[in-house]
Formats: C-alpha cells, structure tokens, sequence
C-alpha cells in the first residue's frame, strides 16, 4: 500500500514512522525544505523518544522517505492522509484550516485512480464535509473518498499510542474507504486493537469530545486540589480514592499548574467556539478553558506566597519548563506563565529543563539558564519543580539543601513525599497538601 503523508510535523512524522514500521510504503511531505532536509540527512527535527530508530530503521528497509513535491508524491498513492497544523486562528479562537484546505486542493489536482484522503489532523466538525464539497465542485471527474481518522498520540509517549492504541477512530461510510482503512492498520488489527467505525462527522467530534473531556478531568481534581489545600485533605489520596471507582478511572487526575500542549488548549478552545456556533453552548468546557488560565497565573502567585509573599531581588530555580516531561514542546506550557508572574514581581530566575531550554528562549522572557539542577540551586531563595521529568524525582536533597540560600521547595507536580522533603530542612509547598513551613 502507498501512502502519503501531508506535513511532517509531530503528528505527520510519528504516524508516517509507525505505518512504515507495519510493513507500508511512506512518503512524508512537508513544504518546509529545510525540514526535508533535515530529515534527509538523518535529523529527525523533533524530541520523541523512540522516533529516530523508527525513522532510520525504515529508511533502511526503503519504506520511508521524505519530499518537498506534493504533487508527484501523491500521483499514485493509496491514501493521503493530512496532518496539516490547524493552530488557533488570531483573534476568535477558532481552528485555522486554511492550510487544510490548500492541501486537499493540491492533492485532488495530483491524484490519479481512486483515493482515500484522510485528516488526521484535528479538525471540526464539518471540515471533512468542505473537504468533499471543494473536491465535487472544483474536481468533479476525480474518484476520492474524504475520511476523518482522528489522532489520540501524546507526546513523549506517541509511538507506544500509535502501536498500542486503546481505539482507532475512522470516519467514513463509504465501503471502499472502509476496507482501505481496514488494510492500513491491519497490523494493529491482528494486534485487537479495536477499529471503530462510525459517520465522519461524529469521527470529528469524538476528537474533540475526547480531549474536552481529559482537559476537564484535570481541571475537576485540580480544583478539588485547592479546596484539599484549605480543608487539610490530600488530593493524591482523594484522586486515588475516586479513581478506585471504574466509571471515574484514576487516569489523568494528577493535581497540577493546568493543563498546556499542543492540543488540549487550543482543541477546548476550538469546540467551544464551534459549539457556540451552533448555537448550542458546551458551558463545562468554557469553564474549564477560564479556570485553567487563571490557574497558571495563580501558580505564580503561590510561589510568591512560599517567599514569604515577596520574590523581588530573590532567585527563583525553576526545574522544568516543557508542559510535560520527555519533549522539548513548550507550547502553552504552564511554566511561560508561571515565570511571568515572577519577573513581574521582580524575581531574579533560573531555569533547567532537559530538553526544553532551546524552544523556551523564543518564548520565556529574559531569565538565566543554567546546566543543571544543582547549578541553578546555588543562592537559590526558593526551587520551584514545574515539570516532572525523571531526573528531578530523586535530586540529592542533602546536597541541596547545603546549596540553597533558603531552604524551600515549592512542588507544582507532587513528585515527593512529603516526609522526605521536610526531613532535610526544606519548607515544602505541594499542590492540594498542607504546607510544610519550617
Ligand atoms: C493530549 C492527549 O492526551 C492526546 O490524546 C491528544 O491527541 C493530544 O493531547 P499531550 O498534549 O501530548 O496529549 O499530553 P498529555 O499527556 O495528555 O498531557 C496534557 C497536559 O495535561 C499536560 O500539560 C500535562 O501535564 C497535563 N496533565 C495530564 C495533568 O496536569 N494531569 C494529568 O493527570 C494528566
């Protein structure tokens, strides 16, 4: 089977990768030729752990390659799936999709025979719709099917979800596209992973009902973790307690700074101005997009309640800057925020992230980099753990605290107990905890 991949971004890459890896032939495009480039000299422009391998395994085996020429890459291919960027338009919120629709034309106007088009990229409901409306009108002779194939990946964690996916979602009712989609993940149907087939428009929304729904589950436990702050219960027992129960589930109920990616802030944001649209208000998820930003601020705020309510002239050590461990993304990353509220206060910060420190310097003002968790302790009035990467798991406290100026920790991702950290002198200030104030 040919397919072709439309954009060689995370999504694009990841999934071209992996379809290669089944044993079907890949072309990944993308109109950037420095990132083609790239990808033709080996560089493989992301961080997700396992994609290089993946990438240069199949690349090997001649099953994958790369190119700037959308037009000859798709002239004889099977399926073309797009997976285009559709950022947050400026101003009202809702999805971009011009360069979604740029590409269905480019293709139609390329293909030969029949062909599935797929989006894989995250769009609304409807968009597959226009996608068919352009091809009847503007290229009435061409024999395409247009399918939604919604992607579930979460960074750092892609390849596994893309091999070992709890669903595959496919749009689409026509039964020729039923049975191309059912041979392009056919290895992952022998694995049982379970394809579910339903009409496109539902296919859409359950992408953005999906994620909705997670981005809510962490904002419900995240304010239960104040209420815990004020009453004195713990919200890691609470968030067990609750997810003991199979109709709640323990899975994303991590008390934390808020959500950030590249997906959950800008796809709520996307369904609420869809839904308002139809004149059919998902108010839940209007609170949840207002009660998270306000959260990443807030976060600011409670560092500064850890110093005593006054950062200026202090040094702040902040450890982690990406939304989330193993990725160098720092797309609405709660840190951006966060480090905002101090400077406006007149903090002096440091920063460590392990992967994340070249992409926050086009986004983070102006704020010291150091090496290393211990580098940036030295003098340090307070360390601020904003992302939880492994390696700040198990930090030699002792060592630590012999390099800080005041001892406090201030732990927006609960990754210690409390015990450990107030043994060896630290103040310590968790999400949803009593503080410990020495
Ligand atoms: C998410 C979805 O999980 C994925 O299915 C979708 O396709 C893309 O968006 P991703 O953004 O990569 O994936 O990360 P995810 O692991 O879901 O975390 C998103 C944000 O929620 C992060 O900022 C993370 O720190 C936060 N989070 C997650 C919590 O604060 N608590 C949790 O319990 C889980």
């Amino acid at each position: 089977m040919r397919i072709v991949m439309i954009g060689s971004g995370y999504v694009g890459l990841v999934s071209g990768a992996c379809l290669a890896d089944f044993g079907h032939h890949v072309t990944c495009v993308d109109k950037s030729a420095a990132k083609i480039d790239a990808l033709e000299a080996g560089k493989v422009p992301i961080f997700e752990p396992g994609l290089d391998n993946i990438i240069e395994h199949n690349r090997n085996a001649g099953r994958l390659d790369f190119s700037k020429e959308l037009a000859t890459s798709v002239a004889n291919a099977d399926v073309v799936f797009i997976a285009v960027g559709t950022p947050s338009r400026r101003g009202d919120g809702h999805a971009d999709l011009s360069y979604v629709y740029a590409a269905a034309r480019e293709i139609a106007a390329a293909v030969s025979g029949f062909t599935v088009v797929v989006t894989k990229s995250t769009v609304p409901v409807g968009t597959g719709d226009e996608i068919e409306r352009i091809f009847r009108e503007e290229f009435p002779q061409k024999d395409i099917c247009v399918v939604s194939n919604p992607e579930f990946l979460r960074e750092g964690a892609a390849i596994t979800d893309f091999k070992r996916p709890d669903r595959i979602v496919i749009g689409t009712e026509e039964p020729r596209a039923v049975e191309i989609m059912r041979e392009v993940y056919r290895p992952l149907y022998l694995n049982e992973a379970p394809l579910y087939f339903c009409e496109r428009r539902t296919s859409e929304l359950i992408k953005y009902a999906a994620n909705a729904f997670l981005a809510m589950k962490i904002t419900f436990i995240n304010e239960i973790a104040d209420l815990c702050e004020q009453i004195g219960a713990d919200v890691q027992k609470v968030a067990k307690g609750i997810g003991m129960d199979k109709r709640i589930g323990d899975k994303f109920l991590h008390a934390g700074p808020g959500y950030g990616g590249s997906c959950f802030p800008k796809d709520t944001l996307a369904l609420v101005k869809t839904a308002q649209d139809y004149d059919s208000p998902v108010r839940l998820i209007e609170t949840t997009v207002a009660i998270n930003d306000n959260r990443k601020r807030a976060m600011g705020r409670k560092v500064i309640a850890a110093c005593d309510g006054n950062v200026r002239g202090k040094k702040i050590a902040i450890l982690g800057l990406t939304f989330k461990p193993n990725t160098d993304d720092m797309r609405d990353a709660p840190s951006i925020t966060i480090i905002q509220a101090l400077l406006d206060g007149g903090a002096n910060v440091h920063a460590y992230d392990p992967e994340g420190m070249e992409m926050a310097k086009e986004v983070i003002g102006p704020i010291t980099y150091g090496t290393d968790p211990y580098e940036i302790a030295e003098g340090a009035d307070a360390i601020v753990i904003v992302t939880e990467w492994d390696e700040f798991r198990a930090l030699d406290l002792k060592r630590m605290k012999s390099l800080v100026k005041t001892p406090t920790i201030v732990d927006l991702r609960n990754i210690y107990p409390v015990a450990e950290v107030t043994k060896h002198g630290f103040s310590y200030f968790a999400i949803g905890k009593k503080n410990e104030k020495k």
